[in-house]
């Protein structure tokens, strides 16, 4: 999708004074791009149709892909859906927090924000400027993650200017990301819960409230031209970068031994951990140390758009383990992969 217009992006910071003009720019119907804890959120106003149109343009993003809309405050959930007892008990267990619930939605809701949907995707983040943001707009903020569609999501005020400068009307630079993926992304029916995208609240920490958790098919797998995932946007092609991106399965000494061996190559990266440094010669990041999961997590993406420029065609990377936190880095780094997977 091409976009038509260029426009010119206000730089702002975190203060009062800035809040204040990003938040009328939301109400005024612009677009407003925006920290989270988890990553950057490329917001408008969940109840105007045209500034929700204009966030699927500035995204290049298919409109059959429903957006989540962002609130400041539990009580504003049944403003635009209709919550559900087990909401609210997630929602005292983990709100604020990188949680989406999805829920049956009200008609406030132009129909594009849920592209067409019955149902609506509630997030409140605990990321405090976020949170400033949408209370002093006064309106829900209907927001996907602030990159081009297809990219790696944006964790940085560096790459959100990359991806966002000149499509969208302000830009507030929050710094760095806290957990650096997108949020946990669940259906709730009855007692039982749908995990439709892993994120930093896991399976085992959602298995406390819930008579069953499933998840769906498309965390896990490349789905078939016949199968749908419950969340449309598991479907798309995610996460890449200009190199093709293995993910290597095997026995710590086979990946050690695999690293060494290829990391000569001038084409060749390595997304490795701290254990496995020194790599002679090799263009290799570290996602940090082996048992560190929040920084494998909060590193992921920027690594994934640094390899854009380092000039390399292949990039190897381990295969992580699908427990915990372990899962959400499953999902995004198979999907970088286009699940590409070499026994070694
Ligand atoms: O952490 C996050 O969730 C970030 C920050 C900005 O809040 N946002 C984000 O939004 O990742 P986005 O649009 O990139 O991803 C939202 C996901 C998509 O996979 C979408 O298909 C799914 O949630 N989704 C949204 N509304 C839905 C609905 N009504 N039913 C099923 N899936 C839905
Ligand atoms: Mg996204």
């Amino acid at each position: 999708m091409e976009i038509t217009e260029q426009k010119q992006t206000l730089l702002l910071t975190e203060r009062e004074e800035d809040i204040q003009k990003a938040a009328a720019i939301l109400k005024k119907g612009g677009l407003v791009v925006f920290p989270t804890e988890t990553v950057y959120g490329l917001g408008g106003s969940a109840e105007n149709r045209e500034a929700v149109d204009g966030i699927f343009r500035a995204k290049g993003r298919p409109s059959d892909n429903p957006l989540i809309v962002h609130i400041a405050d539990i009580g504003d959930a049944e403003r635009y859906a209709y919550p559900s007892p087990l909401f609210y008990t997630l929602a005292e267990r983990f709100m604020p927090g990188p949680l989406t619930v999805i829920l049956p939605k009200k008609d406030i809701l132009p129909d594009n924000v849920t592209g067409g949907l019955d149902t609506v995707a509630l997030r409140m983040p605990s990321n405090e400027t976020a949170r400033r943001l949408i209370a002093t707009a006064g309106v829900g903020i209907a927001a996907p993650s602030a990159n081009i569609s297809g990219r790696p999501s944006t964790t940085s005020f560096r790459y959100v200017k990359e991806d966002m400068q000149g499509r969208v009307d302000a830009i507030i630079d929050g710094g760095d990301c806290a957990i650096g993926l997108e949020s946990t992304v669940i259906r709730v029916d009855g007692g039982t819960i749908t995990l439709l995208r892993p994120g930093k609240i896991t399976v085992e920490e959602l298995s406390a409230f819930a008579d069953r958790v499933e998840v769906d098919k498309a965390v896990y797998r490349l789905l078939s031209d016949g199968e749908k995932p419950l969340a449309p946007g598991m479907k798309y092609k995610h996460y890449a970068p200009k190199a093709q991106v293995i993910l290597l399965e095997g026995s710590e000494e086979a990946i050690a031994a695999f690293f060494a061996a290829h990391a000569g190559d001038a084409r060749v990266g390595i997304l490795c951990f701290d254990e496995d440094l020194p790599l002679e010669g090799a263009k290799v990041l570290t996602l940090g140390r082996c048992d560190d999961r929040d920084a494998h997590a909060r590193r992921l993406f920027t690594a994934l758009r640094d390899f854009d420029t380092m000039d390399v065609d292949t990039v190897y990377a381990r295969l992580p383990e699908k427990s915990g936190l372990g899962l959400a880095l499953y999902n995004r780094m198979t999907k970088a992969a286009g699940f590409a997977i070499l026994q070694v």
